[in-house]
């Protein structure tokens, strides 16, 4: 499973970069704003940073004004991938991306006929948004593994992005439903390897070096 990091802050981003496990980077106009930075900049500057794939939002709701903003997303850096709604415009823009080789990240979805559509409009990753449908007492987790059956069933390529991911569990239920990557907030990352049985266990070893008065250099 890859993992992407889902923030517009590059102090983030080049923390976990050499961290060898970041596989890519998620933005949308949320966290533009809170990065309270210039859009364009801060992709080029990500794009600096990494060289894996990096999403970049439209804000057009329009087809053709969408393919246009697409245009000066794509050319910022030869990772960015143009991110859109799945919508019909979205969907439609996604067909004519597909086609000249852009990169594509259906964003918002909720539902395995939005990812089917993704999928049939040549989509790079579908998004469906797990956090999202569990705060409405929906079952994020179930549309992923709807997706995954729809999409090798029908040998779709689309990669399953597991986004809007609020704890620890999100990830490795999405890589048990068969999500091929999840993109996953900074501080969700750092708490993904801890686990208090490795600290008390580690604390003791520790200890019992420290007894043996032994060194290894
Ligand atoms: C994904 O690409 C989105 O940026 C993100 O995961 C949204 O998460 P949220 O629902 O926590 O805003």
């Amino acid at each position: 499973m890859k993992f992407f990091i889902d923030t517009a802050e590059i102090d983030e981003i080049k923390e976990w970069a050499d961290s060898g496990f970041l596989d890519g980077v998620t933005t949308n106009p949320s966290l533009i704003k809170k990065s309270g930075r210039d859009m364009l900049e801060v992709i080029a500057e990500i794009c600096s940073v990494v060289d894996s794939p990096v999403s970049a939002e439209v804000a057009a709701l329009e087809h053709e004004m969408m393919l246009k903003e697409a245009m000066v997303l794509k050319n910022i850096a030869p990772n960015v991938v143009v991110k859109l709604p799945t919508t019909l415009d979205g969907l439609k823009t996604c067909r004519k991306l597909a086609d000249i080789g852009v990169k594509t990240n259906l964003t918002l979805c909720f539902s395995a006929n939005q990812a089917l559509l993704a999928a049939k409009a040549g989509a790079t990753y579908i998004s469906p948004f797990i956090g999202r449908l569990d705060d409405i007492n929906l079952d994020g987790m179930n549309l992923i593994r709807d997706i995954r059956n729809i999409y090798s069933g029908y040998q779709f390529s689309t990669q399953i992005l597991a986004a809007s991911i609020r704890q620890v569990n999100h990830v490795s239920d999405a890589a048990l439903a068969g999500a091929d990557v999840a993109t996953i907030p900074a501080s969700t990352l750092s708490k993904l390897v801890q686990h208090p049985l490795t600290d008390k266990g580690l604390e003791g070893f520790v200890k019992d070096w420290q007894a043996t008065g032994q060194s290894i250099l």
